[in-house]
């Protein structure tokens, strides 16, 4: 049984599952090479059926993650939406001088968006028709495709209840819902369509210049450099545009002056936008990232400890866009009363693509046939799929030598101070660079950032980069909360308290101003190769984890293959490439 789930929103993507497995999954991204390409993954979908050996005929059911037919098909339609909205306001604050502001916005995000041909605009039901699958496919709900894949992901033993909570900036209609997911079942026991704090994140990103629904993480990096008694003023004020139901503290709710927002043409939406951008003008940049986080994480907080009050269950499941928040994943991980959580790795839209081919599975599941089995998202393009095209392409230009031991041969590197990317193994589906489409460094001297910034990376200077740990000696990097101590952070969806001893150990990769790591956990299991480059490392320095960030140039999303590792290679001043067993250098 051959099953395709499909995300054709933002950063749209596929999956393949045969029978209870994932044989392959991909971001429509990595092929497109248009950083969170939304629409139909047309390209993806062709990667899969390859992947799988096997032709469309061959899929069994086709499942759609989201009801609606309308699909965005550039960026621009998601930007727009936001140049429009505050164009108006701009011109009652500026009158004539607003025409600079939006030049201006429209200059600094317009690399990010992509315009597509409008006669190519289609709808997904003209999709489905053109490619045959109208009568096999199923659409489901948006978040509870985000449910989906957090429970039949992550949840370690179906028998066990576990409470899952989604949150993001809106998917058919609604902002937020909780399930309970028990015995290979989902119920939902709340949702609500309010003004979320995922969307307040998102209209503040834009507001500092950012690109919403892509760069929230830059305002939380942010956020630590603030005040704290500043960042407190800003978050109360950040209160009055969100609220939790009186009678059901599960449910957000827009406060009283916005209640009707979400009705179509309700003027509150516009009202709630001037209120906004009025309140927060003039507020300093880190004191504003600050109050936001600051809501963030007490409304993260408050909800998921009503979830547990109102239903006794304490192991935890996390999804949804909001959850890309490893601080306030963090602060979860620290609730007394959370016995175990988790969050799908990337937990944005992408990620739907796995929810709903879980559902179709559970779906067309007989009894007494396997569960869903998901061994990490480690499942994309083989690193060497390309490797004859790439020494023939490029052998003018790189020297290719095969290495016995080609991770003793990184270690020796990271320890010559050298910056290596590697592309190795299969490719990770999701956000997130974990070992197979990165850039390690040795983490123990702060020059080595402006060496990867200068070289490729060009990262905001206050964004830190990420250690990887060997799961086994987690516990001498950084504090583990007992929520995680079965699961870790294989996906890098939590920050960690650094150890003090290792402050200097790991420098590079620990927020300077909290000294917190968003640390990635590295199990032999689940990436063998990458621990044992780690290992190696430990062995020699007495260090066990590395930097790692992702192997993409700025603005770009993460290379596929050789002919792309190569092409980035050469574009930028890295100093050496791994491929596969082929160490690579410039000639
Ligand atoms: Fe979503």
């Amino acid at each position: 049984m051959h099953i395709l789930g499909i995300n054709t929103g933002l950063n749209s993507s596929a999956i393949l599952m045969k029978d209870n497995k994932i044989v392959f999954g991909i971001q429509e991204e990595r092929l497109s090479k248009i950083k969170n390409q939304p629409g139909f993954p047309t390209l993806s979908i062709q990667a899969a059926l390859k992947a799988g050996g096997i032709t469309l005929d061959q899929v069994d059911k086709v499942c759609v993650a989201g009801k609606s037919s309308k699909i965005p098909h550039s960026r621009n339609e998601d930007l727009n939406k936001f140049h429009d909205r505050y164009g108006e306001i701009k011109k009652i604050w500026f009158g004539d001088r607003e025409n600079i502001f939006a030049k201006l916005a429209q200059k600094g995000l317009q690399k990010f968006a992509h315009a597509e041909k409008k006669e190519n605009i289609k709808k997904l039901d003209d999709y489905l028709e053109e490619y045959h699958l109208t009568s096999k496919h199923e659409r489901f709900d948006h978040h509870l495709c985000h449910a989906s894949s957090a429970y039949y992901g992550l949840a370690e033993n179906k028998n066990d209840k576990y409470l899952i909570f989604s949150l993001d900036g809106g998917g058919d209609g609604r902002t937020s819902a909780v399930y309970i997911g028990h015995e290979n079942k989902l119920e939902e026991i709340a949702a609500s369509d309010s003004f979320s704090p995922a969307c307040l994140y998102a209209h503040i990103t834009y507001i500092m210049g950012f690109m919403p629904h892509e760069h929230e993480y830059k305002l939380m990096g942010l956020a630590p450099y603030a005040q704290p008694k500043y960042a407190d003023i800003a978050k109360e004020m950040l209160y009055q545009f969100i609220g939790f139901s009186d009678e059901n503290p599960l449910v957000f709710t827009n406060t009283p002056k916005y209640q009707d927002l979400r009705n179509s043409g309700s003027p509150q939406k516009q009202q709630l936008i001037h209120d906004l951008y009025k309140s927060v003008l003039g507020v300093r940049f880190d004191t504003l990232s600050a109050g936001l986080q600051l809501l963030a994480e007490e409304v993260a907080i408050k909800w998921v400890k009503a979830g547990i009050k109102q239903t006794g269950i304490k192991k935890v499941l996390l999804t949804g866009g909001f959850f890309m928040n490893v601080k306030a994943n963090k602060l979860i991980s620290e609730i007394p009363e959370v016995e175990f959580v988790n969050a799908f790795p990337s937990c944005g839209d992408e990620s739907n693509a796995f929810g709903a081919a879980f559902l179709g599975y559970q779906k067309l599941r007989k009894e007494n046939s396997p569960e869903i089995v998901f061994e990490g998202c480690c499942v994309g393009t083989e690193a060497t799929f390309d490797i004859e095209e790439a020494m023939n392409k490029y052998k003018d230009k790189v020297s290719f030598e095969k290495v016995a031991d080609i991770n003793g041969k990184v270690v020796e590197l990271l320890i010559a101070r050298k910056i290596v990317a590697r592309c190795s193994g299969k490719m990770e589906f999701g956000a997130r660079a974990l070992g197979n489409r990165s850039i390690l460094a040795s983490p123990d001297d702060m020059r080595i950032i402006n060496k990867i910034n200068a070289a490729i990376k060009k990262r905001d200077f206050w964004m830190p980069f990420a250690p990887a740990s060997m799961e086994d000696k987690l516990d001498l990097v950084v504090d583990v909360p007992n929520s995680l101590k079965k699961s870790y952070s294989p996906y890098m969806m939590f920050t960690f308290d650094v150890k003090p001893a290792m402050y200097d150990k790991i420098v590079a990769g620990i927020h300077q101003a909290d000294k917190t790591a968003r640390a990635q956990t590295v199990s032999q299991k689940i990436y063998p190769e990458f621990y044992d480059i780690i290992s190696k490392f430990f062995q020699k320095t007495g260090i066990p984890t590395v930097l790692n960030t992702s192997f993409n140039l700025h603005g770009f999303p993460i290379v596929q293959g050789a002919c792309d590792a190569i092409d980035v290679y050469l574009n930028s001043e890295l100093d050496v490439l791994v491929v596969g067993n082929y160490l690579i250098t410039r000639k």
